[in-house]
C-alpha cells in the first residue's frame, strides 16, 4: 500500500513545532504503517544476526586509517602537503565518523551492546551531536521519514536552493549552528524543537551531555591558546566542518530530491550502488531504503538483504554519478517548482502478511481452558510468530528447543508490532528503533523502551504450545 498526499503548500513550514506537525497528524502520516516487502521469516533472521568479529574489523580499519592520516597530517604541517593530509584525515574525522555513528546508535554495529554505545558517545563528540538528542531525533526520523512537521532531520526542504547544497559541503553554516546549539543547550537548557522530541526523562541528560561537550572542546581551544597554535583545533574539532564533506557528499544521496509525505521509503529514499571504498566509508548506507524498512538488519547484512528484496523495490541508483545527476535535476526543478516529484519505477506488490496465528476469541473465552498454539517446531528456534485473539495481540518467541515466551505483541514505544523483530541473546529487539525486552520477562533492556510488556504463561507439552494467557506476574 501506497499513501501520497499532494503537496499543495509552496512554502512548507518545517518546524516540529508548526501547523504542519498537526497536518501530519490530521492526515495520518504520524507514527503511521509504512510499505513492508515479503520476506521469509527464516531469511530475516540469518540477516537480523550481528557480529562483533565484522565490527571490530571494520571499526579497528577505522580507527588505523584515522591515525594514520593524523600522522601524516602531523609529519606534513608547514608544507603544502599538510592539505591533503588533513583532508583525509577530516574525511574520516568529519566525515566517516558519521556512519559510525550512525550504525552504533541503532545498536546493529556489534553484538555486545557496550561497544555500539563506546562508538556512539565518541562519534557523537566528533561530529557535535548529542548522545541523547540525536538518538531520541533518529527515532523520529524512522518513525516519520521525510514527513514535514514530524521529522527534524529534513535536510532539504523546499523550495531547495542548488547554491546553498553545493555551499552545504563545506559545512561552514551547518558545523557552527550545530556547535552553537549545544552551546545553547549547555547554558540556556534545551530548545522547543528538541523537546517535542525528547520525553521529559531524558531532558536533563541531553543537557548535561552538551555541557561535556563544549566542554571538551573549550578545553582544546585552550590548549590551543596556551600554545599560541592552532595545531590542537586543527586535529579536533575543526575536523568536524573541514572533514563534513565526505558525510555531505554520501548523506545528500539518501532523500535530497525526493517526496515528501510519502507512506513507503521506497519514494522517499534513495539506494545507490557503490563502490567498495565508498561501501566502507559510509558503512553500507548506500542501501538506504532497505536500511529504512528493516532497520534491524546490520551494515554487514544491507546487499544480501538488497538481493532479497530488490524486486519489490524502485531499480537502485547504478553509481554515485548517476545519483548526483538525479539529485541536482530534481533540487533544480523544486528550486522554482517546489511541487515537482520524481517519477519513480516502483513495483506494485501487496506487502507481507503477518505471519500468525489466530486464536477465536470465542473459542478462547469460551473454555477457559489452555489454548493451543500449535506444534512448537511450527515456530523456528529463534523465530518469532504473532497470536492474534480478538482485538489483543501477542508474540510468540522461541527460545530454544523447549523454550518459549509469550508477551504483548505491540512495542511499549510505538505501535509496531514485535513479531516482525528480531529475537537476539534472549531479547526481543523492535523493528522499529531496536528497543530491546528481556524476552522471558517483558522488561525493557534498550532504549528507546521504558515500560515493560506484559509476559504470559506459556508452556511446552508434547510438542505443542499451550497457554490460558495469564500473566507472569499474577496481574
Ligand atoms: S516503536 Fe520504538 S522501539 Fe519499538
Amino acid at each position: 500500500m501506497t499513501a501520497t498526499i499532494s503537496n499543495d503548500l509552496v512554502k512548507r513550514d518545517y518546524r516540529l513545532t508548526g501547523p504542519e506537525a498537526q497536518r501530519a497528524r490530521e492526515r495520518g502520516l504520524a507514527d503511521a504503517r509504512w510499505f513492508q516487502p515479503v520476506v521469509e521469516p527464516s531469511v530475516m533472521r540469518s540477516l537480523q544476526e550481528r557480529s562483533d568479529a565484522r565490527a571490530s574489523l571494520d571499526t579497528t580499519l577505522w580507527i588505523a586509517a584515522l591515525i594514520g592520516a593524523g600522522l601524516l597530517a602531523w609529519w606534513s604541517l608547514g608544507s603544502w602537503w599538510a592539505v591533503p593530509a588533513f583532508a583525509l584525515y577530516g574525511a574520516l574525522y568529519g566525515g566517516s565518523a558519521d556512519a559510525r555513528w550512525h550504525e552504533a546508535g541503532h545498536g546493529t554495529a556489534f553484538r555486545t551492546g557496550w561497544a555500539n554505545e563506546v562508538v556512539y558517545h565518541v562519534a557523537c563528540f566528533m561530529l557535535w551531536r548529542g548522545p541523547t538528542l540525536w538518538r531520541w531525533s533518529h527515532y523520529r526520523h524512522h518513525t516519520d521519514t521525510i514527513i514535514v512537521g514530524r521529522d527534524a532531520e529534513i535536510v532539504f526542504q523546499r523550495p531547495p536552493s542548488v547554491p546553498g547544497t553545493v555551499f552545504a559541503f563545506t559545512h561552514l553554516r551547518g558545523g557552527p549552528s550545530m556547535f552553537m546549539r549545544l552551546v545553547r543547550h549547555a547554558t540556556v537548557g534545551l530548545d522547543a524543537e528538541a523537546c517535542d522530541f525528547i520525553p521529559e526523562h531524558d531532558r536533563r541528560r541531553a543537557v548535561w551531555e552538551a555541557r561535556v561537550f563544549v566542554g571538551l572542546t573549550l578545553a582544546v581551544v585552550v590548549w590551543a591558546i596556551a600554545s599560541t597554535s592552532i595545531v590542537p583545533l586543527l586535529f579536533i574539532g575543526l575536523p568536524t566542518i573541514y572533514g563534513a564533506w565526505l558525510m555531505v557528499f554520501f548523506g545528500l544521496t539518501q532523500h535530497a530530491g525526493m517526496r515528501e509525505d510519502v507512506l513507503d521509503h521506497r519514494l522517499n529514499t534513495r539506494t545507490v550502488m557503490m563502490n567498495p571504498l565508498f561501501r566502507f566509508l559510509y558503512l553500507n548506507m548506500n542501501y538506504h531504503v532497505e536500511h529504512h524498512i528493516f532497520p534491524s538488519v546490520p551494515y554487514h547484512a544491507l546487499p544480501k538483504l538488497h538481493t532479497e528484496i530488490r524486486d519489490q523495490l524502485a531499480p537502485p541508483i547504478p553509481n554515485t554519478v548517476a545519483a548526483y545527476r538525479q539529485i541536482f535535476s530534481a533540487l533544480r526543478r523544486q528550486s522554482t517548482d517546489p511541487t515537482y516529484e520524481l517519477d519513480l519505477d516502483i513495483p506494485d506488490v501487496p506487502g507481507a502478511e503477518p505471519d500468525r496465528i489466530e486464536v477465536g476469541e470465542g473459542n478462547w473465552a469460551r473454555g477457559g481452558g489452555p489454548v493451543s498454539l500449535g506444534s512448537v517446531t511450527s515456530v523456528a528456534i529463534g523465530g518469532l510468530r504473532r497470536v492474534d485473539v480478538g482485538d489483543r495481540t501477542y508474540v510468540l518467541c522461541r527460545l530454544g528447543e523447549d523454550e518459549v515466551a509469550l508477551l504483548d505483541g505491540l512495542c511499549t514505544h510505538g505501535q509496531v508490532h514485535l513479531a516482525d523483530g528480531a529475537l537476539l541473546d534472549g531479547q526481543l529487539e523492535c523493528p522499529k528503533h531496536n528497543g530491546r525486552f528481556d524476552a522471558r520477562t517483558g522488561a525493557p533492556c534498550r532504549k528507546p523502551i521504558r515500560e515493560a510488556l506484559g509476559a504470559y504463561e506459556v508452556e511446552v507439552r508434547d510438542g505443542r504450545i499451550t497457554t490460558e494467557f495469564n500473566r507472569l506476574d499474577g496481574s
